[in-house]
């Protein structure tokens, strides 16, 4: 098989490219998770730890990970296990890039599933399914019906027929390919997010003080409540680390997914301002849209202490429980709460693709399989496993799968790629290699960033994670041994997946002669 990239796919056009890219990041991580985790961990002083970690962790990062990605790409390898050995020509290179195909994979095991809530929300919505369900409790007994909790088949058929329809969806986006089929989603998708958001953050500014009788329950104080500052929190280290968990699920670096779309980069093509303008477009969704919409709004209608106790009941109470509530008090309430839960499938769909992608590339990659062979391979094992996040979320499968996949795994992924990129290539290789075909050179304050901050940012991080949190998750402190074989169940389904991804990545001979090559 030839080492170069003329029978590769590449972006159409770079609007497309960037708005993929995008798309790939900006997901339910900027609009249900981002305003649940400011409040629990300080508010506006939340912005601090966030800001650290996208100086010094997420943009780095998604520089290096631009340019290892362009130069896999050049080769004929657009995942890590060939990204890794052309930067270490060592057998064991290949298997630690397997890790960048199977914590993507982990995460769409469950993230289907949640993207399939939101499309599934957006029928209730236009249909007016939940309207007349009249506080958040009930509104929460709706959502656990709907998600089969305490039913004998833990699914509903409601949530798993629109679970198929969801699948469906990704597996037809991914069938027409990189340009056809993800751009194309982009193109269309991406626009119309940002005029739903747009229009949604208008309706919660313009909304004032929703009942008079109550004064102190306004949009302006709702924002204060994300945004006042709690500097008191800087001190806890929870507040650091949930700050960098936030950053990497939202960027969207660490998995091995944006490696995938810059292979697909032209030699030549800018990684620097076009890498940049796209971690800018998830920034200004996360912090200035996301931030605005389901904190705000809660507050004005339930106030400070309800919409405190929403948000420590997590992301998917204040968008599926508390928002359906608020939907039913405004005018054109089923137009404004469809346009919010598609405004989540678009989301999700767009980072739910991106995280399929590695597997298929590398399929066809390394292993010479037809795009339809790749995909249906792809889709079979995205489809069984999914099942795993189905049929366990109340026993808690969901949970193991982000735990593994989402923070400890991109943790120790992210060190990976930077102990290889920025050492084992050599820091000024791989800045030349960030800087070619740059139309703006990086600021070179970012070379000592990479090389020094960064390496040492994530061993903290692992370290600390692993060590915070690892011993409880290990144990399962404090899950019923009912539960527990649900958990097993997703560990296990990691476990497998790895061993069989590491299998394929030895039958490979490409992988193999390039290990070998001199
Ligand atoms: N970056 C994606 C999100 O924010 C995974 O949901």
């Amino acid at each position: 098989m030839s080492e170069t990239t003329s029978a590769r796919e590449t972006w159409g056009t770079r609007l497309g490219l960037v708005l993929a890219m995008a798309g790939n990041a900006i997901g339910l991580g900027n609009f249900l998770r981002f305003p649940v985790q400011a409040t629990q961990n300080g508010g506006g002083a939340f912005m601090i730890p966030y800001f650290c970690a996208l100086i010094f962790l997420a943009v780095p990062l998604m520089w290096c990970e631009w340019a290892m990605g362009r130069l896999g790409g050049s080769k004929g390898h657009g995942t890590t296990p060939g990204i890794f050995t052309l930067l270490w020509k060592h057998p064991l290179a290949k298997y630690i890039g397997v890790l960048g195909i199977l914590f993507p994979l982990g995460v769409v095991f469950y993230y289907n599933y949640v993207e399939a809530w939101t499309l599934a929300y957006s029928f209730f919505s236009l249909t007016g399914a939940y309207f007349g369900i009249a506080d958040v409790g009930s509104m929460k007994q709706f959502l656990n019906t709907f998600q089969g909790i305490g039913s004998p088949w833990h699914v509903s058929p409601m949530g798993y027929i629109f679970f198929l329809i969801t699948f469906g969806l990704n597996i037809w986006v991914l069938s027409g390919g990189i340009s056809k089929g993800i751009e194309r989603l982009a193109n269309i998708g991406m626009p119309i997010l940002f005029i739903f958001a747009v229009l949604l953050v208008i309706r919660v500014f313009t909304l004032g003080t929703p009942d008079p009788a109550v004064p102190e329950n306004n949009i302006w104080n709702g924002l204060g409540f994300i945004w006042n500052p709690d500097f008191s929190q800087l001190t806890n280290s929870k507040v650091w680390l949930a700050a960098a968990g936030q950053i990497f699920f939202t960027t969207s670096v660490g998995f091995g997914a944006i490696q995938c779309y810059a292979s697909y980069l032209r030699e030549k093509d800018d990684v620097v301002v076009t890498g940049l303008s796209t971690t800018m477009t998830n920034e200004f969704v996360e912090v200035i849209l996301g931030g605005s919409l389901a904190i705000p709004i809660a507050f004005a209608f339930f106030g400070r202490a309800e919409t405190l106790s929403i948000a420590q009941g997590g992301s998917f109470n204040l968008g599926f429980a508390a928002m359906p509530i608020i939907f039913q008090k405004l005018a054109f309430g089923k137009l404004l709460g469809t346009m919010w839960f598609l405004l989540l499938f678009i989301a999700g769909i767009t980072s739910s693709v991106a995280l399929m992608q590695p597997l298929i590339t590398f399929l066809k990659d390394e292993l010479g399989y037809t795009h339809k062979k790749a995909l249906a391979a792809t889709a079979c094992l995205t489809f069984l496993m999914a099942h795993i996040a189905i049929f366990g979320l109340q026993a808690g499968a969901l949970d193991e799968l982000d735990f593994w996949s989402g923070t400890f795994g991109v943790a120790l992924f992210a060190l990976a790629e930077t102990i290889l990129f920025v050492w084992v290539l050599g820091p000024d290789n791989a800045w030349a290699e960030i800087e070619k075909g740059a139309q703006v050179p990086a600021p070179r304050i970012f070379y000592y960033i990479m090389k020094y901050v960064t390496p040492v940012y994530l061993l903290f991080l692992f370290v600390s994670w692993t060590v915070q949190q690892g011993p409880d998750v290990l144990a399962m402190k404090g899950v019923a041994p009912a539960d527990q074989a649900w958990r097993w169940a997703a560990r296990l389904a990691l476990l497998g997946v790895f061993l069989g991804l590491c299998w394929l990545v030895s039958k490979s001979k490409r992988l193999k002669e390039l290990t070998e090559a001199p």
